[in-house]
């Protein structure tokens, strides 16, 4: 049991349309063991500034909208407990990295959003069977070669951690390039090639220098880091294979 009454944030304050440059303001919240960061930002906007701004939904590590850097880290916020930051000065709270902020702790997504589309996450068949033909069965231990991929929430810290989006905005990045892993990985998925485009583009993942602070971030255990690798291998192969056998279709495109 701690004698902490109160805990101090120094929440990153920034109103482009208002302000030169982002500053931080300090704010002395309530100390309860239970609360996350999350929980002390909403003490905030309801007790002492209510132009707070910030994303989140569900408190419940589930939508991926309240990601934050806390002390320096990527964060749920409302997964990350007041009580684990105790004893070492002021929690600090910062928007994500790597990302324009819109304000204070809200970032803008648009870019992200486009390069999710642009790896086409959804599933391609080069020819669809009629309805009639029945579904396209999947066994369980071909969902289990992908599964760890589908757990993804969005929440956008492994790009704020990961340097080479730094480095390179264009970086496709990990998260869609997981998700890319994911479809080309599923058994009903015909689409890998297609995603290659992009996948194995300049902004690819050769982008990639194998660092894995995504996956140390990663909430959900996607494994970003590794599903980029793998990428890697199965495009390495298909170049070689499409050049020894010209034609060769998508449906011959083994499964990684
Ligand atoms: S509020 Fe939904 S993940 Fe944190």
């Amino acid at each position: 049991m701690s004698n902490t009454t109160t805990v101090t944030l120094e929440v990153l304050r920034y109103d482009p349309e208002r302000d030169q440059e982002p500053r931080f303001q300090s704010f002395e919240v309530p100390y309860d063991e239970d609360w996350v960061v999350l929980d002390a930002l909403n003490w905030i906007k309801d007790n002492a500034d209510s132009s707070l701004t910030y994303r989140w939904s569900c408190h419940m590590a589930v939508c991926g909208s309240c990601g934050m850097v806390v002390n320096g880290e990527e964060k749920l916020t409302c997964k990350a407990f007041l009580r684990d930051y105790l004893g070492r000065g002021p929690i600090r709270v910062e928007p994500l990295r790597n990302f324009p902020i819109e304000r204070d702790l809200v970032v803008d997504m648009e870019g992200f959003m486009a390069k999710l589309e642009s790896v086409k996450p959804w599933i391609i068949r080069e020819e669809e069977k009629p309805v009639e033909d029945g579904e396209y069965i999947q066994l369980p231990k071909q969902l289990k070669r992908f599964k760890h991929h589908t757990l993804c929430i969005n929440c956008l810290l492994c790009y704020s951690a990961c340097p080479q989006v730094g480095l390179n905005p264009g970086f496709i990045g990990p998260a869609a390039l997981a998700l890319a892993h994911r479809y080309n990985l599923d058994s009903r998925d015909q689409g890998r090639h297609e995603r290659q485009e992009v996948t194995g583009s300049a902004d690819g993942v050769w982008e990639c220098t194998f660092v894995s602070a995504c996956s140390e971030v990663c909430p959900k255990h996607v494994e970003p880091g590794g599903a980029i690798q793998e990428q890697k291998i199965a495009n390495s192969v298909d170049w070689f294979l499409d050049h020894l056998i010209p034609g060769r279709s998508n449906a011959g495109r083994t499964k990684e």
